[in-house]
């Protein structure tokens, strides 16, 4: 009597303890299943502890009831999850147009270390391709090109990319590829095919010099990269890369880099001078004929980054944790703030490295001593093209591009006094992330 009331308290306090591990389990299940592709490592290592516990005293406990047993495998199943889970791959996409910033933002993420691999501008080949073979005014076709030879690439598959390449790649081997030795990726040792004399001297990668590039070896290398990340100047619509977060197979953030489109003209202008030789004109003299080819451009291009920018900021489902929008200003105004916040939405840690890549190459050390002057300074900096662009085609750019300019908290000047009045900034404080 006295023998089986013990056996039943046993058996009592077994049966708590595996309901209360279910209801552990079936919590994690609910985690699990609620997010599809976990973005955020699940705090599971709390049931190492729980699984060796009842390794050594409940053995006997494990053979009393089966369910004990598979509950044990079903926890061991999760913390070979959790292993996967910490590791899950992130996509970066940084998308942005010329004159942005892109390439320095770009280095944020090229400068990340072993586990980053980092293309710079892939995008180029197909859009020269296309420009070539069609004028490039199908834009509908560019955008598909552009989605699949990108989510090729963040597959670590270069066969898309290739078909683009011109010359085309004879055994995968290239020496067409655009700015190569802008992607460290691209320059490792394991990337790097011997150099011979003479025939390839201008294959400086960074520190070594390579021979042709073997793309068979980037797509190897790149495979046993942790995360990637493209940084492109050429989308258009981000709605367009859609599928790309609706592929299983990827994790993708995308950062959306802007700029004052009025800045973006005045430093336009002058790196593109031949092609932007009309606005010089313009400057110089004359009336702008509003309706010309070159102002509807422009005006294009202004409603592409802000429809895509809206629709990042609306934050539908499909986009959800998924989309940071980023100003050039702010970037070069708190260079290790916009980085660290950056690195925070990627879900990618923030390496030393990084640090002194930016503290090297910006005054971001300032920063952190809170002088004011030095934001000052840098707005000051970041506000030259104030003095370069008359005031007229100012007047072009806001009223082409008004919509884009408040979306993202640039003042307009309502005369050439306010233009180059340095007590002014154009730049509102605006906060866009909601994360
Ligand atoms: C659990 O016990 C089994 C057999 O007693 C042993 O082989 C295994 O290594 C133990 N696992 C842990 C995590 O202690
Ligand atoms: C644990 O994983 C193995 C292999 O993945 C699977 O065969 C088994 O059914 C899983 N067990 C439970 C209880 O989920
Ligand atoms: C543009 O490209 C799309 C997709 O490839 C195609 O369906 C369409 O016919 C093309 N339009 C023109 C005008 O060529
Ligand atoms: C390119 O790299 C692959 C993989 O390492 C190798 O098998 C192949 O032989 C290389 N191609 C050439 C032409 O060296
Ligand atoms: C701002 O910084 C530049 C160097 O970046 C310096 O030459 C200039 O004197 C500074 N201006 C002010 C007002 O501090």
């Amino acid at each position: 009597m006295r023998i089986k009331y013990t056996i039943s308290i046993v058996f009592f306090v077994a049966l708590v303890i595996i309901e209360k591990e279910n209801n552990i389990i079936s919590r994690v299940s609910d985690k699990l299943t609620l997010k599809q592709t976990p973005q955020t490592p699940l705090q599971l290592s709390g049931f190492s502890h729980i699984l060796l516990k009842h390794n050594g005293s409940s053995t006997s406990l494990s053979k009393m009831d089966p369910a004990f047993l598979q509950m044990k495998q079903r926890l061991e199943n999760y913390s070979e999850h959790q292993e996967v889970m910490t590791r899950a791959r992130k996509h970066i996409l940084l998308l942005a147009t010329t004159r942005t910033g892109s390439s320095f933002v770009g280095e944020f993420f090229n400068q990340q270390g072993d586990n980053m691999f980092y293309l710079f501008e892939p995008l180029w080949h197909v859009e020269k391709m296309l420009t070539l073979e069609t004028g490039g005014t199908n834009a509908t076709a560019a955008a598909k090109a552009y989605r699949d030879v990108l989510k090729q690439l963040f597959l670590c598959d270069f066969s898309l990319l290739e078909s683009f390449l011109d010359p085309l790649p004879v055994d995968h081997i290239t020496t067409a590829l655009f700015r190569r030795e802008s992607s460290s990726s691209l320059c490792e040792e394991s990337v790097c095919s011997p150099f011979i004399k003479g025939v390839f001297e201008r294959y400086h990668c960074r520190t070594r010099r390579c021979g042709p590039l073997n793309l068979t070896m980037a797509s190897e290398s790149c495979l046993q990269k942790e995360h990637r990340a493209i940084k492109s100047v050429r989308v258009r619509q981000l709605e367009t890369l859609r599928p790309l977060v609706e592929d299983p197979r990827l994790d993708v953030k995308f950062i959306q880099l802007v700029r004052d489109p009025r800045a973006v003209l005045a430093s336009r202008m002058v790196a593109f001078a031949a092609k932007y030789k009309n606005w010089k004109q313009w400057a110089m003299g004359g009336d702008v004929p509003i309706d010309d080819e070159e102002v509807r451009k422009l005006k294009g291009n202004c409603d592409n980054i802000r429809m895509s920018a809206e629709i990042g900021l609306r934050q539908p489902l499909w986009l959800r944790g998924r989309y940071m929008l980023v100003r050039y200003e702010d970037i070069a105004r708190f260079p290790m703030r916009k980085a660290t916040e950056m690195y925070r939405f990627t879900g990618i840690p923030f390496t030393p490295q990084v640090k002194s890549w930016i503290l090297k190459n910006t005054q971001a050390s300032k920063e952190t001593s809170g002088v004011y002057s030095t934001q000052k300074n840098s707005s000051q900096q970041v506000e030259k093209w104030r003095f370069s662009l008359p005031f007229k085609i100012a007047q072009v750019v806001q009223k082409v591009c008004g919509p884009t300019l408040k979306l993202f908290g640039y003042k307009f000047v309502s005369s050439e006094e306010m233009l180059t009045d340095k007590s002014v900034s154009l730049i509102e404080d605006k906060v866009f992330n909601f994360l």
